[in-house]
Parts: structure tokens; C-alpha cells; sequence
């Protein structure tokens, strides 16, 4: 079975519903406050182990919340490159408003300790069948990417959140970018999705592109293909994790079909799922539940 090495965030998210986002000056009483697992790295992870996919998290977290190690093994997520660290772990902030849309503040902490000589030892756990998946959350991006790619593995990256560093980062060697419109538009000045294909297509031209638009579903373009998969109408409660749902079914349902038409639908209802519920890691489905949920919401 061909694996996943995902270098990733492992943060705690401190989650507040609120009526409306904090203005500037503004202080607000929320509604509710939870605290869930979270980090785009942890939520992938888990999104790919319960599409049943074989994932190795990498990453660093405080000694104090090893509990978020405890919970990703529990998912079948494999953690044997989960280094606890006497330090803060990485945290995020999230507001949540009454449509479900998310404001979020993040705090790198132990996610940005990770160094080159991590990097080296895991990567070369790892060869050509398997694939590197990395978001924008953890230090040593570049190297990571250059790494793998040096050892063969099949690169998927997702620029998330974005940053201006990121134009500098070895994209060329991406194999699957993943990204949303605010990211195409960072990387490309274009919000029209087929402006963001012929970009793409030119600076890219060996790469295949995801781009996740929200309410109007997401694509998949490639030099070979271009599919358009419709997004599913769901009461959306909590948008907080949709896009990481999103891309862990995408590459599970990948790896296992080689269909990426197939794996842009299956990763979308999976999404169309996250946002029903609240949380991030937490509101993740299986793919029993996928398998069951026959008609559309
Ligand atoms: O993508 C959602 C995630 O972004 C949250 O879980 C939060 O931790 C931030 O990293």
C-alpha cells in the first residue's frame, strides 16, 4: 500500500460562537466556547486515515497536550515521527460566526521547530511509491519539499495559509497543488478559475491543480484532464476544517483509484459533511459514513 508522509500542524484550537466577528475596538461575549483538536496538519491527517489511507504524521507538540498525539493514533493515523517538545504547541484562535464562516488567528509554537536534521531523518524513511503532503503551517517548508522530491515521493502541497514566502518556494517540484481561490489569486493576480488554469498550465506544465472554490465546488486540472465537480447545498454550521477534509478524501480516494475525477467527488461530499458539524479533526467523516450517505444532502 503506497503511504502518506504528512508534515504537519498539530494545534489546539480554541473556538469561539459569536454573533458576529470582533470589530476593531469592539469586545465581545461569545456565545460558546469549545476547545477541539485542530492544526491543517493534524486534520489531514486524520481526514486521510478515516478514508483509509496509510498516514505517517510528522510533526512537533507540547508536552502538555500530548493528548492530540494520543488522538490521531486512536485514528489509525501512525505517529511514530510525533516529536513532543518541552514548549507551547502550536494554537489557533477561531471565531465562528452564525453562517458558519471562520476568522482564524494561529500561533506557530512547536509546529515551527521543526529543522532540516528532522527533516532529513524522516524523508529518508520514506521512497518513490510514497507521497509527501505539506501545508504552510510548519517551519522548514522548502526543505521538506526538496527532500522528498530528492528521495522520489510524490509531492502534494497545500500553500495553506498563504504567505508571501511561499512565491519563493520550490513550486517546481510540486507534483499536486492544492489550493483555494484566495491562494490561485496570491499565486496567480487571477480569480477566474480558467485564468488560473492557462497560468498554471504555463508555469507548471507538469504539475495537476486542485483549486477548491467553496459554494461553486472544486476542480481538477492536469495537461492531460479538466473536471468540475458541483459543490453539495448543506446547512453549514461550522466551516472550520472543510478545506482539510477536503484534501485528506482527495488524496485517499487518489491513491486508491488513480481516478482523480472519482476522488474530486468523494472529497467534496466528505467536505459537504465537515461543515454540518463543529470543530475541525472532530467534525471529520469516515468513509463508512461517506459509503452510507447515498443521496445527495
Ligand atoms: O484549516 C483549519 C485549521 O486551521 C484549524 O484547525 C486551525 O488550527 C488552523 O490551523
Amino acid at each position: 500500500m503506497k503511504r502518506v508522509l504528512n508534515f504537519g500542524s498539530i494545534n489546539v484550537d480554541h473556538v469561539y460562537t459569536v454573533e458576529h466577528f470582533v470589530r476593531p475596538g469592539e469586545t465581545l461575549s461569545c456565545q460558546q466556547y469549545r476547545r477541539f483538536a485542530g492544526g491543517k496538519g493534524l486534520n489531514q491527517s486524520i481526514a486521510l486515515a478515516r478514508a483509509g489511507a496509510s498516514i505517517y504524521h510528522a510533526g512537533k507538540v507540547g508536552a502538555a497536550d500530548t493528548w492530540l498525539k494520543t488522538l490521531m493514533e486512536d485514528q489509525g493515523v501512525d505517529t511514530r515521527f510525533v516529536e513532543s517538545i518541552n514548549g507551547p504547541s502550536g494554537h489557533a484562535i477561531i471565531q465562528v460566526n452564525v453562517t458558519g464562516e471562520n476568522a482564524i488567528v494561529i500561533v506557530g509554537g512547536a509546529n515551527q521547530l521543526i529543522g532540516e536534521a528532522d527533516v532529513l531523518r524522516i524523508v529518508a524513511e520514506f521512497g518513490p511509491d510514497d507521497y509527501l503532503l505539506v501545508q504552510n503551517e510548519v517551519s522548514a517548508v522548502p526543505q521538506i519539499i526538496i527532500s522528498a522530491k530528492e528521495k522520489g515521493l510524490t509531492i502534494v502541497f497545500n500553500p495553506a495559509p498563504m504567505s508571501p514566502q511561499v512565491l519563493n518556494y520550490p513550486l517546481d517540484l510540486v507534483d499536486i497543488l492544492v489550493i483555494n481561490e484566495t491562494e490561485a489569486h496570491s499565486l496567480t493576480g487571477e480569480s477566474e478559475a480558467e485564468k488560473i488554469y492557462e497560468i498554471f498550465s504555463h508555469r507548471y506544465p507538469h504539475a495537476a491543480l486542485v483549486l477548491t472554490m467553496g459554494h461553486k465546488g472544486a476542480g481538477y486540472f492536469s495537461p492531460q484532464v479538466l473536471f468540475h465537480q458541483p459543490a453539495e447545498k448543506v446547512h453549514v454550521v461550522d466551516s472550520t476544517g472543510a478545506g482539510d477534509t477536503f484534501i485528506g478524501f482527495f488524496l485517499a480516494e487518489l491513491i486508491r483509484t488513480n481516478d482523480p475525477k472519482a476522488a474530486l467527488a468523494y472529497a467534496t461530499r466528505a467536505a459537504a459533511i465537515c461543515v454540518t458539524r463543529h470543530g475541525a479533526a472532530d467534525s471529520i467523516p469516515s468513509r463508512g459514513e461517506l459509503e452510507a450517505a447515498q443521496q445527495p444532502f
